[in-house]
């Protein structure tokens, strides 16, 4: 087999959480383009509406969208459920659905640092478990998890956002040790900066933009079709011998 055909996805399923904006969505384009079928999942079904219509464009792949919420484990339930009636398999799941919330550590609400945990963490452990299962079956599987530069490093006001990327990581690993014997990988993508809805507030603070753009040594914001050719490399057969990573795209960051 040669490396393209390593790095195809023909006749791969895939499920994005997430997959409906910014990074997720853009790793839904890669994993099309290289040949998999795709069913994206977000809350906002406008939002989902207008994502399948642009990413139905790319190829003639099947593309799904489906309304659910990762932090209720029986939305979870029933949007695996659905992604595998339409397509009979999942080989590939990307835990993209993520939320931030910046606040002082001594005046962070409760309710807030809650719903980042159960979105990032209890929203990628709910999709892991009930993935995973299927995967189990198959004895195949290749899962992205995405955490962040801050599951390494961190910001002030953080406290919930670091915390839960964190979380991801470890679970991300223990994942990838306990699910290597049914031929499962399990690996996070760490992103720093990039220009979505997520941090869009802060970015348009041109200060604050600077000392971002300053702290990254390649000189710039990542562009999110970056993240796509990582995805799509570690949804491959191509990294069959990468479980457990933590891949950075940070432009550097984390070196300084
Ligand atoms: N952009 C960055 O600089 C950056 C850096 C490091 C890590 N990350 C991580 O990358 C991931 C994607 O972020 P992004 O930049 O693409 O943000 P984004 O553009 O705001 O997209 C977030 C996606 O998650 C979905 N989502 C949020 N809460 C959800 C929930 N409870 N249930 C289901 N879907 C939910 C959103 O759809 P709905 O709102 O319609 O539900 C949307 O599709 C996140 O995990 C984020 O932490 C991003």
């Amino acid at each position: 087999m040669n490396i393209s055909e390593k790095l195809s996805l023909e006749g791969k399923s895939a499920l994005i959480t997430g997959g409906t904006k910014g990074l997720g969505k853009e790793i839904a384009k890669a994993l099309i383009t290289s040949g998999a079928d795709v069913s994206i999942v977000g809350r906002d079904e406008e939002t989902g509406r207008k994502a399948v219509e642009e990413l139905s464009k790319i190829e003639k792949r099947k593309v799904l969208f489906i309304k659910g919420d990762v932090r209720k484990y029986e939305d979870v339930e029933n949007f695996v459920f659905l992604t595998l009636k339409e397509f009979g398999k999942i080989d590939i799941l990307v835990t993209s659905a993520g939320i931030n919330y910046r606040e002082k550590a001594e005046i962070f609400p409760e309710e807030k640092f809650r719903e980042v945990f159960e979105t990032n963490f209890f929203g990628t452990w709910y999709t892991c478990k009930v993935v995973g299962r299927h995967m189990i079956e198959r004895k195949y599987g290749k899962i992205i998890t995405i955490g962040s530069m801050l599951s390494f490093v961190t910001l002030p006001e953080r406290t919930a956002y670091a915390s839960s990327k964190g979380a991801v990581l470890q679970l991300t690993k223990t994942l990838a040790v306990e699910w290597a014997k049914y031929n499962i990988t399990v690996n996070c993508i760490c992103p720093g900066p990039f220009e979505t809805d997520i941090n869009k507030e802060i970015f348009r603070n041109p200060e604050i933009k600077k000392y971002f753009i300053e702290r990254i040594p390649l000189g710039r914001i990542g562009i999110p079709e970056e993240i796509g050719t990582l995805a799509v490399f570690l949804a491959s057969d191509a990294s069959s011998f990468i479980t457990g990573s933590a891949i950075l795209i940070d432009g550097g960051w984390t070196c300084l």
